[in-house]
């Protein structure tokens, strides 16, 4: 059986994951209000993973932050781009241009039960291929009006099953999906 792909994402309330130019001060200021101690269930995703996924842009947003998040994680970077890693991460990121479909069969292979697929084209891409088993949204209470959206046109509708909302006192709303035609 495939690993299967999940995502793990915030979004504006009109479904933006950054800014137009990538950032994502508006997330951080949200995050702000979060008590100390509350994750919104990200470390008990994360360490359900083996794999993390992500998006060339992704990958850059993720190298500002002032400590590497996946430690002990093998992370995959997507990108038709000859990338240069530095030093620091040159053991602990790969990276390939592969269909989400052929990475997919090679991670499993080596071992893969789970990945986190993150970014919003390369999740698209894996939404495409048939890819994505589940889903999980952040909502956080703002509008951007613009920006870079988590999804984008799909070539037929894709259903989904709820499988949860948890409401959090200061303002997030967290939606849980399951990809119809995914096994459970
Ligand atoms: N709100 C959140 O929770 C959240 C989470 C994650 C990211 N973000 C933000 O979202 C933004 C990034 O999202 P994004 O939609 O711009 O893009 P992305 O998915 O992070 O990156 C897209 C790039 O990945 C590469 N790529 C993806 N699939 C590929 C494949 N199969 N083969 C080869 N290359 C592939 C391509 O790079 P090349 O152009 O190099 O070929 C493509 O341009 C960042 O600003 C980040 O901060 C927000």
């Amino acid at each position: 059986m495939l690993a299967k792909a999940s995502v793990f994402i915030a979004t504006s309330l009109d479904g933006y994951i950054s800014r137009l130019d990538g950032s994502i001060d508006w997330l951080n200021e949200a995050n702000t209000a979060v008590p100390t101690g509350e994750d919104c269930g990200y470390q008990k995703f994360l360490n359900s993973v083996d794999v993390v996924v992500m998006g060339r842009n992704t990958f850059e947003q993720v190298q500002t932050f002032d400590t590497w998040p996946y430690e002990g994680k093998q992370v995959v970077v997507l990108s038709s781009r000859p990338l240069t890693l530095p030093d620091s991460l040159a053991n602990k990121v790969t990276i390939s241009s592969e269909t989400p479909t052929t990475l997919t069969e090679r991670l499993t292979k080596a071992g893969a039960r789970r990945l986190y697929v993150d970014g919003g084209i390369t999740i698209q891409r894996f939404l495409a291929e048939g890819l994505v088993d589940d889903i999980t949204i952040t909502l956080i209470p703002v509008i951007l009006g613009q920006g870079r959206p988590l999804f984008g046109r799909v070539t037929q509708d894709i259903p989904l099953f709820h499988t949860g909302t948890r409401t959090f006192e200061f303002g997030f709303i967290q939606l849980s999906y399951r990809v119809a035609g995914r096994a459970e």
